[in-house]
């Protein structure tokens, strides 16, 4: 059998870059080496294309690029038995990687690609976008305000005042387009929402503020085009404050309960909310929807959608398949055919 030329893109110009890297390390080594020829390609911090020589099994953070030759990414565009690849398997995430501008380049270049498309990458990265399609059919989240940066250099009070009297404190504070809780922080007091809003601002110069949540953190995944299916929910236990970068990559103590210690009809629930709002979304692929169960409440809340979710064979969503019955090299090679599938049926 003719071997599946798949290109693994993994790098990226967003602040997650380091965890691409070791998504996508783990996606190589497990991938059937019998069934694809990887070609793995790093985009560099600064947007650069290489073509990775070096291990896959580990990327280095530090070191990668020592070990990289030029890629020119107008071979992308040349006819399909030229240009050596079948299709693209983008392990990337944040901007540039899950926001619909590589989908964008991979449809213009007519290549099949793992994961959502243009539209839905884009709007589930836009947090203010993202939560205005789910309040257009009333589905419950946390409230928010968004702020845009220019608005609050101009008239600081006006801004302050305004979150203080729709939330009170503690309130949550966002920049609208990263991930991986980068410029996230928790505002307790007036001065806390101040320096909050200048982190969030020197990421983005749109900021969302929402009201504090008090709630379990239920995460589900869902795979499929069409009809998609979805896992057991899980459940992440924060080490510290809230779930933030060092207790997602660096310490790591967070405590990940997979499947969730939920109810029957709880369980359901997750799991439908889950591919409504993936169908809301127009997300194909794969996506991973994360909610709060509110404790005093029982209310379940979507807080996201991340539609190219951390992708480490210890990362939440392989986890979940996992303890659904789906092997990680399995989900690998349903999200390939998932690709190729929706290519053929455009
Ligand atoms: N409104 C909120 N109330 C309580 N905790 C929140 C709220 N929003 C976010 N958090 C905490 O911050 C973390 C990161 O926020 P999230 O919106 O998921 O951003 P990211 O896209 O960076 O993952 C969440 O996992 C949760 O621990
Ligand atoms: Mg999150």
């Amino acid at each position: 059998m003719k071997k599946l030329k798949i290109m693994v893109i993994f790098g990226g110009k967003s602040g997650e870059h380091d965890v691409s890297l070791m998504s996508s390390a783990s996606v190589m080594k497990t991938m059937n080496k019998e069934k694809y020829e990887i070609m793995p390609i790093g985009i560099t911090k600064d947007g650069r294309w290489k073509k990775y020589l070096g291990n896959v099994e580990y990327i280095d953070p530090k070191n990668w690029l020592n070990e990289t030759e030029d890629y020119n990414i107008n071979e992308l565009f040349l006819d399909k038995d030229s240009r050596g690849i079948d299709l693209v398997f983008p392990v990337l995430h944040g901007p540039f990687g899950e926001d619909g501008t590589i989908q964008g380049l991979l449809e213009m270049a007519d290549i099949p690609y793992v994961g959502t498309g243009v539209l839905s990458s884009a709007l589930a990265m836009d947090k203010v976008v993202a939560k205005m399609m789910l309040k257009s059919v009333n589905i419950p989240q946390a409230e928010f305000a968004v702020v845009f940066r220019s608005d609050f250099i101009k008239d600081e009070s006006k801004v302050l005042d305004e979150l203080e009297n729709k939330f009170g404190y503690p309130m949550f504070v966002k920049p609208a387009n990263l991930g991986s809780s980068v410029g996230i922080s928790k505002a307790k007091n007036r001065e806390g929402l101040i320096a909050a809003i200048k982190e969030a601002g020197s990421f983005d110069r749109k900021i969302v503020v929402e009201e504090f949540i008090d709630g379990r953190e239920i995460e589900c995944s869902v795979l499929g085009n069409e009809n998609p299916k979805t896992s057991l929910p899980a459940e992440v236990v924060p080490a510290q404050e809230f779930y933030n970068y060092e207790d997602k990559y660096i310490d790591g103590k967070s405590e990940l309960i997979v499947p969730a210690k939920l109810e029957e009809n709880m369980i359901n629930s997750v799991r439908e909310l889950a591919v409504e709002v993936y169908k809301l979304y127009d997300c194909r692929g794969l996506s991973r929807v994360d909610f709060f169960l509110e404790r005093n409440t029982n209310r379940l809340l979507v807080n996201e959608v991340n539609t190219m979710p951390g992708f480490t064979s210890i990362s939440m969503y392989p986890k979940m398949w996992e303890a659904t019955g789906l092997a990680y090299g399995d989900l690998i090679d349903q999200l390939i055919e998932l690709a190729l599938d929706f290519a053929k049926n455009k």
